[in-house]
């Protein structure tokens, strides 16, 4: 019987870990801390580690769960980019990942997002709240005829682009793969990115972070960004660079920003902070803009997702114990 160590795991995960595994199928070692060089050693005893976005798995960790006998990571989460794999294969780790456990949940929170920003559903609840009803500051725009720029037109992305079209919305997208089918089909025309940032009036991120794609939004593109559009990212904080992003927010040439994601979450999303001084100068000037929403990496976080990420973990973890192949597409190689 495989034996996962689980790490970085909050009551959800826990929850539907559990309920994916038969009885008896699976030892369950659940960590509430991150998996990182300094924790790998814990591992000793599992025949699988399963790792999350914020887990540092570079080559200090990688060596140290190969000395321990660990010969399979499992990430619940279909980003890689804090894995040295590299390394792993050096090493003869198997990573698995899951690349698709819900494109639906991430796509319809990036609509969420727009929604709330735009109408200022945000402050309108608090306002409600304290019996404030004026509407002073709270004027949106109709997204039915503006356009949207889709960066990266992988699964997530063609489901966000297929919901705003379902607005009414004009949907432009940017990927060095373009999808020619699926665009004609679905009214999606692909351009440059150069233009892609002039025209949209949001510009929606959906790609992977690479060190091609490190601060892909930085200062010299942000200026490209069409004066007052909203700039949504719901898929790797350092995608942008929060200082450009800042600038441009001061200067009112950004009309919004809606992130689920940021550069320095580690350490800071997915805990509670709330009695404790924030340390991040840049979050907290973030969070003072009326015109900043932030969701703390939760795009994921729906009942399918959670059922899909624990499924093919533990299907992953059996295989592997098994000597079997790991399900298809989900091993990084
Ligand atoms: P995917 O691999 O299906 O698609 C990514 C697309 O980006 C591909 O079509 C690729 O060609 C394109 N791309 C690569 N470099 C590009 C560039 N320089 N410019 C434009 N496009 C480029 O990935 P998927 O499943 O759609 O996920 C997208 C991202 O969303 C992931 O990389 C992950 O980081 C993030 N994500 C965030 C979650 C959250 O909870 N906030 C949950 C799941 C994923």
């Amino acid at each position: 019987m495989p034996t996962i160590a689980v790490y970085d795991t909050k009551p959800y995960d826990r929850e539907f870990m559990m309920a994916a595994a038969a009885a008896g199928q699976v030892d369950w070692v659940f960590h509430e801390f991150r998996l990182s060089a300094d924790t790998a050693a814990t591992a000793r005893g599992a025949t699988a580690v399963c790792g999350f976005v914020n887990d540092r798995i570079d080559r200090g960790c990688l060596e140290t769960l190969a000395d321990v006998g660990i010969r399979h990571v499992a990430l619940r989460c279909a980003g890689f980019n804090n894995v040295a794999l590299d390394v792993a294969r050096e090493l003869g780790i198997a990573v698995t990942r899951v690349p698709a456990y819900s494109p639906h949940a991430v796509a319809e929170h990036t609509v969420a997002l727009v929604l709330t920003l735009n109408r200022r559903i945000h402050r309108a609840w608090n306002r409600v709240r304290e019996l404030n009803f004026s509407l002073t500051g709270l004027v949106g725009f109709d997204l039915h005829g503006k356009t949207c720029g889709i960066v990266g037109t992988g699964r997530i992305g063609r489901v966000t682009a297929e919901i705003f079209r379902g607005f009414g919305m004009r949907v432009v997208a940017h990927d060095p793969f373009p999808m020619i089918d699926w665009a004609a089909s679905h009214g999606v025309e692909y351009m440059p990115l150069a233009d892609l940032l002039a025209t949209s009036d949001i510009v929606s991120l959906h790609l992977p972070l690479t060190p091609q794609t490190h601060h892909l939004l930085n200062a010299e593109s942000v200026r490209q960004l069409k004066p007052g559009a909203m700039l949504v990212n719901t898929s790797r904080g350092k995608l942008i660079d929060t200082t450009a992003v800042i600038d441009a927010l001061k200067q009112g040439r950004l009309g919004g920003l809606a992130i689920d994601v940021y550069e320095e979450e580690e350490g800071v999303f997915f805990e509670d902070l709330s009695g404790q001084v924030l340390q991040d100068d840049e979050l907290s000037r973030l969070l003072t803009f009326p015109n900043v929403l932030i969701t703390a990496h939760q795009a994921f976080l729906t009942r399918e997702a959670l059922g899909e990420i624990a499924r093919v973990t533990v299907e992953n973890a059996v295989r592997q114990s098994r000597g079997e192949p790991f399900l298809p597409g989900t091993l990084l190689e």
